[in-house]
């Protein structure tokens, strides 16, 4: 068999990244370019500072690539890029670039929806094997996802409020903690006590759904109350409380979907996925259960363009091929 290479970009939120990956699953280039310090300042990702570092990195990002790989635009077989969901103009950088090379060199171009690249990050280093559960859990996204083949996904729960990683950085940014605010809270929460009995959100029976807004709104009256009483809480006690809060309800559902379903494997998916608790608790959940557990390493579970590219090529591989006519579109469903 002759290898496959694809060149993909993600260009979706506040990272400027590119990959070549080999047959879907080896990562020979991998470069990300992150914009967080110029976002800092303000709490947020800021979209039109996201879309102009874009518009600044994306060509150098590209080329790094490449020579990194030690490869050329013309020895890819495809190029894939982040259609959606994300911020348009920042997404828009990555498609006209996309488009642009695709088109000079007369290669096919594959839009990838960027839920569908942090579940397949997990395959770079693992075959699947279906049918498949995903815990997706981002800045924008809290879902359970089933698949029953590759490129098929059928949301089987998801958040009805806030997504896992903005309910982080909501408490983050109350107890003034810089943005982003998931990894700061997973700090503190290793050496504090979960003693301020946080509300679990379990919902209706048998639903797979989740809402982290009453949370994270008792999170907030808790640390009111207690300023009003001038008691102080300590940070890591918030921090601690809320996460075990978030791991219990994201890892009770899953386990419940992943027999319901009778699945073969479950994967982590998206930047909260990155989370130590979240991590260690899963990995007890699914300890002595037949049903493997495959959880990405770092450097793959945030924002990235490998994940793009190991999702790309199954496209790739069946067929899909996006027109000239592609467009960034911020509300692309899975
Ligand atoms: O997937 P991602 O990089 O971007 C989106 O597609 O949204 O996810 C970013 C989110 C942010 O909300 C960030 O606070 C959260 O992932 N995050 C974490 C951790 N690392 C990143 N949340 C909890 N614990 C972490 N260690
Ligand atoms: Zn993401």
């Amino acid at each position: 068999k002759i290898d496959q290479y694809i060149l993909a970009i993600e260009t979706s939120c506040d990272e400027t990244a590119a990959a070549v990956i080999r047959n879907g699953q080896d990562v020979v280039a991998n470069v990300v370019a992150s914009q967080i310090e110029s976002h800092k300042r303000f709490g947020g990702v800021v979209p039109e500072i996201a879309s102009r570092h874009h518009v600044e990195q994306i060509t150098i990002v590209v080329e790094e690539t490449l020579t990194k790989a030690n490869m050329t635009v013309s020895d890819m077989d495809g190029i894939a890029v982040t259609e959606g969901p994300g911020l348009v103009g920042a997404l828009l950088v990555g498609v006209n670039a996309a488009k642009a090379l695709a088109f000079a060199h007369q290669k096919p171009l594959i839009g990838v929806h960027h839920i569908a690249g942090h579940i397949y990050a997990n395959r770079i280093e693992k075959e699947f094997s279906f049918p498949l559960l995903a815990l997706v859990v981002s800045g924008g996204h809290t879902e359970l996802v089933l698949m029953h083949e590759h490129g098929s996904f059928e949301i089987i729960g998801e958040t009805r409020d806030d997504a896992a990683g903005e309910a982080y950085d909501k408490v983050a940014r109350t107890l003034d903690l810089p943005y982003p605010g998931g990894p700061q809270i997973d700090q503190l929460a290793q050496s504090g006590e979960d003693n301020l009995n946080f509300p679990r959100a379990w919902l209706e029976d048998g639903s797979f759904d989740f809402s982290f807004s009453g949370l994270k709104s008792a999170v907030i009256n808790t640390l009111h109350n207690a300023q009003q009483r001038n008691e102080t809480l300590k940070n890591e006690d918030v921090a601690a409380s809320f996460q075990a809060s978030v791991i219990e309800v994201l890892t009770e559902k899953t386990y419940q979907a992943a027999k319901q379903y009778d699945v073969k494997q479950v994967v982590l998916a998206g930047g909260v996925a990155a989370n130590k608790g979240l991590r260690h608790h899963l990995t007890q959940k699914f300890a002595d259960e037949s049903i493997e557990l495959s959880i990405p390493p770092l450097w793959l579970c945030t924002d990235n363009a490998a994940m793009i590219g190991a999702a790309g090529s199954i496209a790739f591989d069946q067929g899909h091929r996006a027109g000239w006519d592609l467009n960034a579109n911020p509300g692309l469903d899975l």
